[in-house]
This record gives C-alpha cells, sequence and structure tokens, in this order.
C-alpha cells in the first residue's frame, strides 16, 4: 500500500498505522449527506460476505446513526455503552441479516458533535481490537467535514465517497475530497455514483472531478490526488422499497438492478483491496 495516508486531523495526534492492521478499513463517506452511504454500506457488507469476507460495518455516525433502521434492528448495546463503560466491545458486536456482523451507534446524542480526547482514543481503540477479526471493516461515516467525520475517514486506509450526479452533492464531494488530499494527505480517493441516470455517467462524473482537482488542488507530492472510479448504482425504485421495509436490497430484491450494481461493486472491492497477496 505504497499511497496509504498517514491518517491525521487538523485537531488530533495522528492515528498509528497500526489502526489498520488487520481487516482492510474502507471509510464509506461523502460530501452532502442523504446520498445512500448507509445503503451502500450494508448491501455492500452483504455483497462481500456472499463472496466469502469476513465483514465488519460500523455505524460512524455517532450522533445521527441509523444504521440500525436500514437493517431492523433493535440495538440494545451501542459505541455509546462502549465509549462509556458501561458494555464490552464484545457485546456491541451484533450479526446483521446479510451474514456479516455490526457495531451500531446511538441517536441524537449531541456529545458526539463534537471531537473530544476521549471519542478520539475510544474509536481508535475499537477499530484496533475489532481489526484483527475480520478481512474488511467498513465504516458507514457522517457527512461532510466535521471533525468527527474526518477523524472517522482517518481510521480508514481506503475511502470510498458516494456522490449523485446532481450538482450540489458533486460541490460537496469535490469540497471533501479536496479536505481529504490537504490534511490526511490522500494521495487516492475510490468514487461510487449512486443514483446514476444512465450508464456512464459515474465515469464521466469521476472525470470532470478529476479535471477539477487537477487545476486547483495542490498535494504535496506534487503529484494530483487520483480519483477512481469505482462503479455506478443506478436510481432504482427497488432501493426506496427495500429501506422503506427496512431489508436489505440483496435480499429483498437480488436481481434488480442497483443490487446487482452493488453486487459488482463489491468485485471490484475484492479484486482490488482484499486480494490476500495485497
Ligand atoms: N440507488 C438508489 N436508488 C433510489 N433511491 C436511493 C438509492 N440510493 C439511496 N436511495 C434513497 O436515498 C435514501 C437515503 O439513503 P441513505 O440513508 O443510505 O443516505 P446516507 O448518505 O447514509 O444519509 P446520511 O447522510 O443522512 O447518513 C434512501 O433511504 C433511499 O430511499
Ligand atoms: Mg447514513
Amino acid at each position: 500500500m505504497s499511497d496509504a495516508p498517514s491518517p491525521s486531523t487538523p485537531t488530533s495526534t495522528a492515528a498509528p498505522a497500526s489502526a489498520s492492521q488487520g481487516a482492510r478499513i474502507i471509510a464509506v463517506t461523502s460530501g452532502k449527506g442523504g446520498v445512500g452511504k448507509t445503503f451502500v454500506s450494508a448491501n455492500l457488507a452483504a455483497a462481500l460476505t456472499r463472496r466469502g469476507q469476513r465483514v465488519l460495518v460500523l455505524d460512524a455516525d455517532l450522533g445521527l446513526a441509523n444504521l440500525d433502521v436500514v437493517l431492523n434492528l433493535h440495538p440494545k448495546i451501542t459505541l455509546h455503552d462502549v465509549f462509556t463503560g458501561k458494555s464490552s466491545l464484545d457485546d456491541a458486536v451484533i450479526a446483521a441479516p446479510g451474514g456479516f456482523s455490526v457495531v451500531l451507534a446511538g441517536s441524537g446524542m449531541v456529545e458526539y458533535s463534537r471531537l473530544t480526547p476521549e471519542v478520539r482514543n475510544q474509536f481508535l481503540n475499537v477499530i484496533q481490537t475489532l481489526a484483527p477479526r475480520f478481512d474488511v471493516i467498513l465504516l458507514d461515516t457522517g457527512a461532510g467535514i466535521s471533525d468527527v467525520v474526518l477523524f472517522s475517514v482517518s481510521l480508514a486506509s481506503e475511502v470510498l465517497i458516494v456522490a449523485t450526479p446532481e450538482p450540489t452533492s458533486l460541490t460537496d464531494a469535490y469540497a471533501a475530497i479536496k479536505v481529504l488530499a490537504m490534511q490526511q494527505k490522500r494521495q487516492h480517493v475510490r468514487m461510487v455514483v449512486n443514483q446514476a441516470a444512465r450508464p456512464g455517467d459515474g465515469r464521466a462524473i469521476t472525470s470532470q472531478l478529476q479535471q477539477v482537482l487537477e487545476r486547483f488542488v495542490a498535494t504535496d507530492s506534487g503529484r494530483p490526488l487520483r480519483l477512481i472510479h469505482m462503479g455506478d448504482i443506478p436510481a432504482d425504485l427497488a432501493v426506496r422499497d427495500a429501506v422503506m421495509r427496512r431489508q436489505l436490497l440483496l435480499l429483498n430484491t437480488p436481481g434488480c438492478p442497483a443490487a446487482l450494481a452493488i453486487s459488482q461493486l463489491a468485485g471490484k472491492i475484492e479484486e482490488t483491496l482484499l486480494s490476500r497477496a495485497g
């Protein structure tokens, strides 16, 4: 992993490289909210599990968690209980419908709107403890560029930005990528375009964003940050239906276009990031 970043945040000491020992840690993040991070994280986890990977999804949207809603889980133990010492981490790791593991977070907790040293240390500790037990950990992060979001992303060796083709989503994706290039010294970021209208949309959008980055964002290495297009997921009414039923799309309607696209994305992630040799 020659171009793995050195994780850092403006207000934190850098997370040690050991944060990524064991599992490959992938942050699923976005500039704008509501673009499909949680939907992608949960269904990608199911698709990777089907391919034989040991997968954990961690709800890193600490204050406004909703992975539990998408998976129809009613958590008795959340990261908040682990952070506050009320529960052990082992008890917080629970089985999700797609056969993967999840650690859920609480919702409506204002204490997680700021990054405190306690949250930072606890979060890092959780990742370091869980990493040896899995092949891949997906961090379903909050949107935007707050300290908490940037810290959770800094714990990952790979970043998967979810964006939709809407101009507002792309502007915010650009802003988030710029911050990741500048602050975390990322040399590459991976893109998935969700709710694509036509095949080929995502590739065109990714190359447009790449051009803007090359013009306006200089990295320390002098090389522009590379955007790697990982795939597109079409807008599909079956997604909304699955979310309303609180079911995984991959279980609810495995043959629909969005489910097929997620399976393809899982194949690409496995091929590029999870090969044993890598
Ligand atoms: N490919 C798609 N086709 C149709 N609808 C979609 C698709 N992807 C996501 N959606 C819709 O977008 C909604 C929001 O998705 P999701 O909750 O995963 O976004 P998010 O990025 O995690 O949001 P937040 O920033 O609030 O955490 C879903 O409930 C679903 O209705
Ligand atoms: Mg979400």
